[in-house]
């Protein structure tokens, strides 16, 4: 029998009390806090029941605080659902922007027809209190070839104009984002589209920024082949070059969970993504759903420009005060969860996790393996191609696992669900330290 010491509460991740979280939505720093909302089903933790916008805020990313569900489905026009969106602070309010889906009744396939897909706006002076809800979109605003489904705007500031991105299939079944613009964040003119043959059918959660010189545009695409070292999951999430045709398309995550990122910019100019440690239509299972909640968040991550405009991706700098006792990493050690390993590694290298999960690198690939299927839900390899892997950063919560290699060049999350709260740690081919971690401070104050 399975003796369990481990209750897979997250302590380094934000995750609800109960129900069902899954994209996060609406980041921001506004008001002197950060803004996450997250979608949330809240009275089922396998997600049924229609989608409603839950929100943490903070002023330093390590103590949070939760309000409550903050924007839930009550106008006919967001009426099975208050789908994803954004945020933008501006004239001394937030505005959120999100996506109302209705389902008509009747005979519809949804895809083609019975679905609406509004872009609706509220603003907040305090990131819970919302004002009337504004449509400020409807099916008929976006181009004839759309098919309804159509969402998650993305809102941000060029210049003197607002921008908004969406995410869209075609038809036709190609995906591709919409792009309109604005002078007052109220009335949206559609400006062109974004697409490129053969990336799957929808093209959902899109994000445009710039970092350096460059842009880029994050899209979580569905319909993509599976290969054996890119897009192993159901569906994928990454970022083009966008300075001005989309090119060179790069996953964001390797790993078994990770979906739908978001990314903001903080007050001193970081650009910061999170995404859902999760996806749906997944064939693994999350055994907490038993206890009543499922999915986490990622941590915080910031993301920045190589030299040759690929993007890095590493743990915001304030996780860093989470660390507590550091010790060399020493083969067969142990160590209570959290965790965080940074290490220099050799050409290759092995690491075993509690007799749970084993890493290596070997040949120019990554391999991220499970060896016990209690501890899996039934996840079984990833692999990513590396030309070469100097660094090993892991950030080790209590049911999950963020691997960061070559100061984030690569990234691979995952779920798991250790039956203790200590773990051994069996290796080769790097050396390093090992620091304890204190948990995220999570208050509730629902209002
Ligand atoms: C992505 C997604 C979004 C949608 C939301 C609904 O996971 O399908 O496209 O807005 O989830 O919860």
């Amino acid at each position: 029998m399975r003796i369990m010491k481990n209750n897979w509460r997250q302590k380094l991740h934000l995750e609800p009390k109960s129900g069902w979280l899954n994209d996060p939505n609406g980041l921001s720093w506004f008001n002197g806090c950060y803004h996450v909302y997250f979608q949330y089903a809240p009275d089922d933790p396998c997600g049924d029941g229609d989608k409603c916008w839950g929100h943490w805020c903070s002023t330093d990313m390590l103590r949070w605080t939760y309000t409550g569900t903050v924007l839930v489905p009550d106008i006919p026009e967001d009426r099975n659902g208050v789908y994803s969106g954004s945020g933008i602070a501006a004239d001394d309010m937030l505005h959120l922007f999100y996506t109302g889906n209705v389902k008509e009744d009747g005979d519809h396939d949804y895809v083609t027809s019975g679905r609406g897909a509004n872009v609706i706006t509220v603003t907040t002076s305090d990131g819970h209190n919302m004002s009337e809800k504004k449509v400020v979109l409807r099916n008929q605003d976006y181009p004839d070839y759309c098919s309804c489904h159509v969402r998650d705007p993305k809102v941000w500031k060029d210049g003197n104009i607002y921008r908004m991105v969406l995410g869209a299939r075609t038809l036709s079944n190609e995906g591709c984002v919409l792009m309109y613009k604005s002078s007052d964040l109220n009335s949206w003119e559609y400006d062109h589209v974004l697409g490129i043959p053969d990336m799957g059918y929808m093209w959902e959660c899109p994000d445009f920024f710039t970092i350096g010189s460059h842009s880029y545009l994050s899209v979580s695409p569905q319909g993509l082949a599976h290969e054996e070292m890119r897009f192993q999951n159901v569906y994928s999430s990454g970022y083009f070059r966008a300075d001005g045709e989309l090119t060179d398309f790069t996953e964001w995550d390797c790993g078994f969970d990770f979906y739908a990122p978001q990314t903001f910019e903080t007050p001193d100019g970081r650009r910061i993504l999170i995404g859902w440690m999760g996806i749906g239509d997944i064939p693994y299972t999350n055994p907490t759903v038993e206890l009543g909640w499922q999915h986490c968040l990622t941590v915080p991550r910031e993301v920045t420009a190589a030299k040759d405009g690929s993007l890095l991706q590493l743990p915001v700098r304030e996780m860093r005060k989470l660390r507590r006792e550091n010790r060399d990493l020493e083969n067969g050690m142990t160590t209570p969860l959290p965790f965080e390993l940074v290490a220099d590694t050799d050409k290759e290298f092995t690491l075993n996790i509690g007799g749970y999960l084993t890493m290596s690198f070997v040949d120019g690939v990554f391999t991220l393996r499970f060896t016990d299927d209690n501890a899996s839900g039934g996840r079984t390899v990833r692999k990513a191609a590396l030309s070469d892997c100097k660094e090993l950063l892991l950030l080790a919560d209590t049911s999950s696992i963020e691997v960061y290699l070559n100061g984030g060049e690569k990234v691979l999350s995952t779920r798991f669900y250790p039956s203790d709260t200590e773990v051994k740690l069996e290796f080769s081919g790097m050396s390093g330290i090992l620091y304890e971690l204190d948990a995220l401070e999570v208050k509730l104050d629902e209002q």
